[in-house]
């Protein structure tokens, strides 16, 4: 259906989502304001945790497979890269004005491309509000890591066109992803219901009811999770976290949202996340309070692999 794809936002999820595309055969232009962000994103492509050459290491792919993934990709600062995509994907941080003035960014130099946001929470009409047809535009929410989780969260806004977005559901399940198609609401259906177990948790650790790693252990093996609530916030990233409670507040002003205390202190304090995932975090809760993962504990004792 599409052919090339463009990816605005080379942050942790920019860069999993063109990881995605690029091994799918398609072409990506990937956009970042950060020289730096296009550096890292490309390490973690080829040498991250999820990146290529692991997927080399287990027999997955050859070498060649990989260095032909890695030519698909063109990395750029300027949007202009993006003019012959047929569909953009925009990852910047989760801030509606930033979304708002980049979409308009992308909407210039494209011509005729069907456009979708990753927004976690943000109002799929509202940022429609940016671009001139905005009946192509829709929210395509991947989950982390992209180029592993089935699912994909298709988000139809007031004026997105129902063909089309049924189109890309079949497109995606041609890609071997599962998508769902949900109406536009703040968080939409899966991080409505992730934040509010992800806000329990951390006013758990805060109250001192139980650590991080008994809390997802609990989940884990008492609600058949395959991550605690805890260990997702790092693997999401803190300061992400933070800039969707802050998003979610925003538009609902449901105290309920409101970020709990010990998040934005961490976040403060400069610990935004699991450090494999995010370049110059002091570390996630579980370095916060030195713990081991609950994955990792699972793993340990063989009985998760
Ligand atoms: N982290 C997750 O697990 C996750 C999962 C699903 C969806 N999301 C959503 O994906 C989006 C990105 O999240 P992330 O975790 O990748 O964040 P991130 O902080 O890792 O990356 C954001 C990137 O956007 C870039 N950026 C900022 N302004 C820009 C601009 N004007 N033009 C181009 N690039 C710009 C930054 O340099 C950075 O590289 C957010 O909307 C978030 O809610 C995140």
């Amino acid at each position: 259906m599409f052919k090339k794809i463009g990816v605005v936002g080379f942050g942790l999820m920019g860069t999993q989502i063109t990881q995605f595309f690029a091994q799918q055969g398609l072409e990506v232009v990937a956009i970042d304001v950060s020289e730096e962000s296009l550096k890292k994103g490309m390490e973690a492509i080829k040498a991250g945790r999820f990146g290529l050459q692991r997927l080399v290491e287990k027999g997955k792919i050859t070498e060649d497979e990989m260095n032909a993934v890695l030519d698909r990709i063109t990395t750029s600062t300027e949007y202009s890269a993006l003019k012959d995509c047929d569909l953009v994907i925009e990852a910047v941080f989760e801030d509606v004005n930033l979304k708002l003035k980049v979409l308009k960014e992308i909407d210039a130099v494209v011509e005729n491309a069907v456009i979708g946001s990753n927004t976690s929470s943000i109002s799929i009409t509202k940022l429609s509000s940016a671009v001139s047809n905005p009946e192509k535009f829709l929210g395509i929410h991947f989950f982390n890591p992209a180029q592993i989780q089935k699912l994909v969260e298709l988000v139809k806004g007031l004026l997105s066109d129902e063909k089309l977005v049924s189109d890309i559901k079949e497109w995606f399940i041609q890609l071997g992803k599962v998508p769902i198609v949900v109406n536009d609401s703040p968080g939409f259906a899966t991080s409505r219901l992730g934040l509010v177990l992800g806000k329990e948790a951390m006013l758990m650790v805060q109250e001192g009811v139980a650590t991080p790693q008994d809390i997802d252990i609990g989940m884990m093996l008492g609600y058949g999770y395959s991550m605690g609530p805890i260990e997702t916030g790092d693997l999401v990233g803190l300061d992400t976290r933070l800039r969707i409670y802050e998003a979610m507040y925003e538009a609902t002003k449901d105290p309920k949202w409101a970020p709990p205390k010990l998040l934005v202190q961490l976040v403060d304090a400069g610990y935004l996340g699991d450090p494999s995932l995010k370049p110059g975090s002091k570390g996630g809760v579980y370095e916060y309070f030195g713990q081991e993962r609950a994955t990792q504990v699972l793993k340990r004792l063989g009985i998760r692999k």
